[in-house]
């Protein structure tokens, strides 16, 4: 984010820490236990989360011609390539043939062949190849290629839609300022890890914008570094939650010219639907949250992404350190107690309750209710 943005979060960190507030809301929400459990609300969700942009990597992911990624969204199999042209796209990762998936992991190349009997496509979607081409005389080759999906960068991140009708042209509206100062589209993917969840995925976004269990939860990882004097900003459908380090008081006394250009904590990004973005000085992760099979399971990805290319052991020590430690705090600790929510959703308690202290879970159920209706 810009320098003067990050005094100000500073500025606004400091005054909480002075009188041991945060930011809160109004009032309480509750959020009847429906949202969690019920099959048709399940349905719901899904059919809403099919109609919303997604952001779901780093431009800098693709950022070369012939630089492809793959990505689960929703459970559906995405192929995200730059072409010879600097153009990029998105398919459904899904052979004309047979619908085996053309391409795996990430990487370069000048076009995909499929595993499974070989047909192969250029980097802008179309089939360029098919053995023993004779045998298919009446198939209609010449109309058959990668399904094209919506795609754009936007502020260094890649936004896609999973049906051709998705508009993606500025799903990030004003939020794409403070995000575009990161460098994302330079951002190389580190490594991605996948975690099955017991519980809805809503569980699974909230768990990362509240810091009221920071000391319950965290009590040995987070909780002796970081603080709950936090503050909050909404963009529309998209929000920044921004919580200190305990050591930002050191800046009380020093001259703002002093401060560093980095906020001194961690900054979480809730891009709607259900991407968080966490920025910490070293560290860019992304996770990405969708609905299982059913309103109690969740697969979420979890990315690390480095500011240049890893090639020494040594960096590579480094990031694995890294992903490691926040797979320990979100997988340890975040995840145990949002499986732990939705069985005693099941079991019948009536609805869960979000309190002036938890303002962002208020704004995130307030936004995906708007989103249902529309
Ligand atoms: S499924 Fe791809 S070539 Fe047969
Ligand atoms: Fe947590």
């Amino acid at each position: 984010m810009p320098r003067q943005e990050a005094l100000e979060l500073t500025r606004r960190v400091l005054k909480h820490f002075e009188n041991d507030t945060l930011d809160v809301a109004d009032d309480v929400w509750c959020e009847p236990r429906e949202a969690y459990v019920d099959p048709d609300r399940f349905a719901a969700d899904v059919q809403m989360l099919r109609r919303v942009p997604h952001v779901i990597g780093w431009a800098g992911e693709v950022a070369a011609p012939g630089q492809y990624t793959t990505k689960d969204v929703l459970g559906v199999p995405v192929l995200v390539a730059r072409g010879k042209d600097g153009t990029l796209r998105a398919f459904v990762n899904g052979c004309a043939h047979r619908g085996a998936q053309v391409a795996a992991d990430c990487g370069k190349t000048r076009m995909f062949s499929c595993p499974y009997h070989g047909w192969s496509y250029g980097l802008d979607g179309r089939l360029v190849g098919t053995p023993a081409r004779k045998m298919f005389a009446g198939a209609d080759l010449e109309q058959r290629g990668l399904i094209p999906l919506p795609v754009s960068d936007q502020a260094g991140l890649l936004v896609m839609g999973l049906s051709s009708d998705v508009d993606v042209s500025d799903a990030l509206g004003d939020i794409a300022m403070p995000l575009s100062e990161y460098g994302f589209d330079h951002n190389h993917h580190v490594e991605t890890r996948r975690f099955d969840l017991a519980c809805n995925w809503k569980l699974a976004v909230d768990v990362n914008f509240e810091g009221y269990h920071f000391p319950y939860v965290h009590a040995d990882t987070l909780d002796p570094l970081a603080s709950n004097n936090s503050v909050i900003d909404i963009y529309a459908r998209h929000i920044r939650w921004s919580f200190p380090f305990r050591d930002i008081v050191q800046f009380r006394d020093q001259p703002e010219a002093d401060w560093p250009d980095q906020f001194f904590g961690t900054v979480v990004y809730g891009l709607f639907p259900s991407c968080v973005l966490i920025e910490a000085p070293g560290t860019s992760q992304m996770l990405r949250a969708y609905p299982g099979k059913n309103p109690g399971e969740t697969v979420l990805y979890l990315s690390i992404g480095a500011p240049k290319e890893i090639t020494t052991d040594e960096e590579r020590a480094w990031y694995k350190m890294g992903i490691d430690g926040a797979a320990q705090v979100l997988d340890g600790q975040d995840f145990p107690m949002a499986a732990a929510c939705q069985r005693g959703l099941e079991a019948g308690v009536d609805h869960v309750v979000f309190g002036r202290n938890e303002p962002l879970l208020h704004h995130l159920a307030s936004v995906r209710n708007q989103a249902l209706a529309g």
